[in-house]
């Protein structure tokens, strides 16, 4: 998947809002690769280094992949569509709903798993199973979008419903993020990637 080319910032100019999204896609793998490489590498008894950087995972994927970009799916873009005709009950956009409940009680695993380095000899366990049950939901979450969700948008929606969602994202983003929580977001990122390996 190539979707360099959208570019990496929300509400950039001429960007339709299934690119935006697939963007935040983008950089929500590279965070997945990280977490992948981290517990490749993580031994039986986690260290205080490992804690620092699950800590640093579930704020990324609570602060970014859930609030910012699940949120502009669930409150924008699969609302634009209910209202075009796509079943709520039932269908895709059901089933991506229920992917993102599913991977909310993961990163509930991971950060419990988190929370137990030093104290629970449970811990690595705990956060391996989580994570990579996160890792491989999410995989083929963002993949079914990609390939399946997003274009059914893409021919549904009407260049004005598109010009509504690209400015009720951008209103999300301030509203809703905050100023700075992408800059913060991003840096965290960077931070994940420096310590996967
Ligand atoms: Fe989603
Ligand atoms: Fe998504």
């Amino acid at each position: 998947m190539s979707n360099h080319e959208h570019g990496h910032h929300h509400g950039e100019h001429g960007a339709t809002p299934t690119q935006v999204l697939m963007a935040e896609h983008e950089l929500i793998l590279q965070a997945l690769d990280a977490l992948e490489a981290r517990l490749d590498r993580m031994g039986d008894e986690p260290t205080s280094a490992d804690r620092a950087f699950f800590e640093k995972v579930v704020e990324f994927l609570r602060g970014f992949a859930d609030k910012c970009h699940h949120g502009k799916e669930e409150d924008l873009l699969f609302k634009k569509m209910a209202a075009r005709g796509f079943p709520t009950q039932g269908g895709p956009i059901a089933v991506m709903l229920s992917e993102h409940q599913a991977g909310r009680a993961f990163i509930r695993g991971i950060a419990e798993g988190a929370a137990g380095i030093g104290s629970d000899p449970r811990a690595g366990e705990m956060i391996d199973r989580n994570a990579r049950g996160y890792l491989d939901l999410l995989r083929n979450h963002i993949a079914k979008e990609n390939q399946v969700l997003f274009p059914m948008a893409d021919r549904t929606l009407s260049a004005e419903d598109q010009r509504d969602l690209a400015q009720a994202f951008d209103r999300f983003e301030t509203q809703e993020t905050g100023a700075g929580v992408h800059e913060r977001m991003i840096g965290l990122l960077q931070e994940l990637r420096a310590g996967a390996s």
